[in-house]
């Protein structure tokens, strides 16, 4: 079966990013000129998924006005002669089909994605964190679901991250799938731990926001308690999953930026506004003129 939904988890209350948030989602903050949650939606265009369920909550009302057509501002913009830009605006509205759910209240992203168990029914599905934007030549969510269609099973993305930062990321115990085609990029994990001290992880490798999971996942999650932080943790239903189905970590090819993060959303701004055609070039110059 392939995979037809992605998932996009935005109700969280983005409280690293306060008072930047106290009134706008942290989703709407801009890299350059693109808000991270248009990053996210991109690559699962770009992905060849067709539709898109956002979990939504209180105050993340700019994120639907942003995918639906503004006629206002399309108008003006035609009125204005600046016929580019309309066409840009118009196309962000197009770029997939969406349904918005609302999660009452932030119990965690385990509980925001059980939220989806209905509409998903009983078929494979994509997650995406808007937090995590990737920077591939393939789409990260791509290379994933070459994984998917090889072995059928739930993947999750991997990164290797110094021991000293494990403590922030749910960290995999696994054993390199010894196959030529992936690469040593494959992992067949046999378990997971969230948070662990630097000490007593079971591996550098830590799972970032882009996830595949078998519908089996929502039966784990309607069973998991509430865990760090009062929450019902994916880590915590995908621990579970584990003792019933094989699942599969994937060190994808590419660079990840964690833009919820206040220092992380600086390196995001700076690496690709350098790579932008339109102003990459005045921006190195403005750089090496700072006197560091
Ligand atoms: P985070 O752990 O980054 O939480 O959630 P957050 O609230 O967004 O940000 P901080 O940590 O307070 O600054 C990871 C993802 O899960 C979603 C968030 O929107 C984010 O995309 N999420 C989290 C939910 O949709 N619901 C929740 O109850 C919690």
């Amino acid at each position: 079966m392939t995979v037809r939904k992605a998932v996009l988890p935005v109700a969280g209350l983005g409280t690293r990013f306060l008072p930047a948030t106290k009134a706008q989602p942290k989703e709407m903050l801009p890299i350059v000129d693109k808000p991270l949650v248009q990053y996210a939606v991109e690559e699962v265009r770009a992905s060849e998924i067709p539709l898109v369920i956002f979990v939504t909550g209180r105050g993340k009302n700019a994120i639907e006005n942003h995918f639906d057509v503004s006629f206002e501002l399309e108008n003006e913009l035609a009125g204005r002669g600046k016929q580019e830009l309309r066409e840009q605006m118009r196309s962000i509205s197009s770029l997939l089909e969406i349904i918005y759910l609302r999660q009452k209240q932030p119990l965690g992203l385990g509980h925001a994605i059980l939220t989806t168990r209905e509409l998903v029914a009983d078929e494979p599905f994509a997650v995406l964190l808007s937090d995590d934007v990737i920077d591939s030549r393939v789409p990260c969510l791509k290379q994933m679901m070459q994984v998917y269609e090889e072995f059928g099973a739930s993947v999750v993305a991997l990164q290797r991250v110094p021991r000293q930062h494990v403590s922030s990321y749910g960290v995999i115990r696994g054993s390199a799938v010894r196959n030529k085609h992936w690469n040593g990029r494959l992992f067949s994990i046999e378990d997971l731990v969230e948070k662990p001290k630097p000490r007593e992880a079971p591996s550098d490798l830590v799972i970032i926001g882009r996830y595949i999971l078998t519908p089996a996942i929502f039966r784990e999650l309607a069973e998991t308690r509430r865990g760090a932080g009062g929450e019902i943790q994916l880590t915590d239903g995908l621990r579970r999953l584990r003792a019933r189905e094989p699942i599969y970590g994937y060190l994808f090819e590419g660079k990840r930026y964690d833009a919820g993060d206040k220092l992380g959303f600086l390196k995001a701004t700076v690496e690709l506004a350098l790579k932008r055609p339109d102003m990459g070039r005045d921006f190195r110059r403005y750089l090496k003129s700072l006197d560091l």
